[in-house]
């Protein structure tokens, strides 16, 4: 494993696009603020679009300004940032671009003579072009590792489109690369709120005596966003929110959950234990999936008070476009812990406001002594806020102050804010780190990301007939379709309101 001050190159495709923009970038240049960063070190920028690296390097500057963590402090620490970025156009699809990046990072490496040539390659362009990205980093040479250092594959998620292609890329990046250089990024995984799932799991004695059937009457997960698609229409449209998000965010936030203690946090034991909880989840029966899943689209509305439009009038989007941008599941976790405990998870563009939480809601009390309150208690519910307000919070029941025996629900609540003070490191930034460094740990395993898809075909294949099924519509700026009350009405319980 290199050591810290080591150097390195990263390499970005698809470096004109949204994920740069708005979460690599300002993640480099965070961990270079705070000297957490490697050095000396690289930073190859290549995309279609014309660009100089001055051209390049202005847009990073805005980009960082908006997005990052940390404030840039003087011009000049931002020059000594921007002289290490470089631009290189071309087309992914093209094999003459790699012979343009196998020579600049040869110039750039010639620059530090007897240092090791590590290469960090990160695909961050729509998946449809990782086949192309792989086989002609493979033809070109530059997937073998330079004597003496190290080259790394990141590839963004969704890791293909269902369990086929998944395998298929799977069998070509083996050919290509040794499974030890490959970086299957989840950057939910480098949340520090869904870090700490297990570290309140397992390093605290008094929830898993809870954490089962016996106590827990439902989990919910949501992963809501109040931001539209953007620019994202061409990736957006191939993806859609199952595979976007569901198929890799919000099954890891299940599985973090879900999972038995592992032997250690080290990467073999931590994947292996999430692994068990997707074979047990049972599969979803292709003749009843309008059961297990529901899917909606985001009509006009408003975010934030401004007038936005509909899906289907976002840039790049088909005008009859059936593409969901929500997504709800019921799953079950057909093992000793969990057997009959709904696991229902929800994700969505242009929600009614941005927050990702997982709430656990347990048992009611058996039994009320208190006569003169009300006849039903609220159950306690534990929610682990992953962003914003990143915290804890437990509900109980207590009387309020007065004569009157009166009820009422109080959170116990730890706010990361609060107690650490300032914003926790972006997920980025983490696991930019750890690929670095050679840590697989927060990162997603092939055969984890193949069951995941294996779960979801049943769902992928009912909702690419035409017509499949109700693609319902929501007004952008609510909490989703109507329908998705039904959807979990049938179980008798509400989705939450975070
Ligand atoms: P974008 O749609 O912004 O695409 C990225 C870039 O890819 C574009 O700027 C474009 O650059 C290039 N590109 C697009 N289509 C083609 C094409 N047909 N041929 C060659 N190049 C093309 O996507 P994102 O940046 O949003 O997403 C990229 C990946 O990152 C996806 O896998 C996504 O799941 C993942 N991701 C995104 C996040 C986000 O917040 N955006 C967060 C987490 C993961 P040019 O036209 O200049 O070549
Ligand atoms: C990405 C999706 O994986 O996650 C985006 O491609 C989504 O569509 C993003 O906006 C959300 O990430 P975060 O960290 O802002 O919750």
């Amino acid at each position: 494993m290199p050591s810290a001050d080591e150097p390195f190159a990263l390499i970005i495709f698809g470096a004109s696009g949204d994920l740069t923009r708005r979460k690599l970038m300002p993640a480099l240049w965070s961990l270079y603020a705070a000297r957490t960063l490697p050095e000396p070190f690289a930073i190859v920028a290549t995309a279609r679009t014309g660009l100089s690296d001055d051209g390049f390097r202005r847009r990073m500057r805005e980009t960082v300004d908006t997005f990052a963590r940390l404030k840039v402090p003087s011009e000049g620490v931002w020059e000594r940032f921007a002289a290490a970025v470089h631009y290189v156009a071309g087309d992914p699809a093209d094999p003459a671009l790699y012979a343009k990046l196998g020579a600049k990072l040869g110039e750039l490496e010639r620059g530090r003579s007897g240092a090791p040539a590590n290469r960090l390659f990160y695909c961050a362009t729509p998946p449809s072009l990782y086949d192309d990205i792989i086989a002609n980093l493979g033809g070109a040479g530059l997937a073998r590792p330079v004597p003496g250092g190290f080259t790394r594959l990141v590839v963004e998620k969704p890791f293909g489109r269902d369990w086929e292609s998944a395998r298929a890329l799977g069998r070509q990046l083996a050919g290509a690369f040794a499974e030890e250089q490959v970086y299957r990024i989840d950057h939910y995984l480098g949340k520090e709120t869904v870090q700490n799932i297990l570290v309140f799991r397992f390093a605290n004695g008094i929830f898993e005596p809870l954490w089962n059937r016996n106590h827990v009457a439902e989990v919910q997960v949501t992963v809501a966003e109040s931001l539209g698609i953007e620019t994202r229409g061409a990736y957006y449209e191939e993806a859609g929110a199952l595979r976007d998000m569901m198929q890799n965010h919000l099954l890891q936030l299940l599985c973090l959950i879900a999972m038995e203690p592992p032997l250690s946090f080290d990467a073999g034991p931590v994947r292996d234990e999430k692994n068990k909880v997707m074979h047990a989840i049972r599969p979803l029966d292709p003749c009843r999936v309008e059961e297990a899943a529901l899917r909606g689209q985001y009509g006009a509305g408003f975010a934030e008070s401004r007038p936005v439009p509909g899906y289907r009038q976002e840039p790049g989007v088909a005008p009859r476009s059936a593409t969901e941008t929500y997504a709800a599941l019921r799953l079950l976790v057909d093992n000793w812990r969990w057997a009959g405990v709904p696991f229902y998870l929800r994700t969505g563009k242009r929600l009614a406001r941005r927050v990702s939480e997982i709430a656990i809601r347990f048992h009611r009390t058996p039994h009320s002594i208190f006569r003169r309150g009300p006849a039903v208690v609220e159950a306690n519910t534990l929610v682990i806020r992953i962003q914003p307000d990143e915290g804890i919070a437990l509900t109980v029941a207590a009387k309020t102050p007065g004569p009157d025996l009166r009820l009422a629900p109080v959170r116990l609540d730890f706010r990361y804010g609060e107690v650490f003070g300032g914003e926790p490191p972006e997920a980025y930034e983490r696991l930019l780190l750890d690929a670095i460094h050679g840590d697989a740990t927060l990162y997603a395993r092939g055969d984890w990301v193949e069951e995941a898809w294996q779960l979801l075909g049943p769902v992928l294949e009912s909702w690419a007939q035409e017509p499949g099924p109700a693609l319902h519509a929501y007004e952008a700026g609510s909490w989703g379709p109507a329908e998705a009350e039904g959807f979990i009405a049938r179980d008798g319980g509400a989705w939450r309101r975070p």
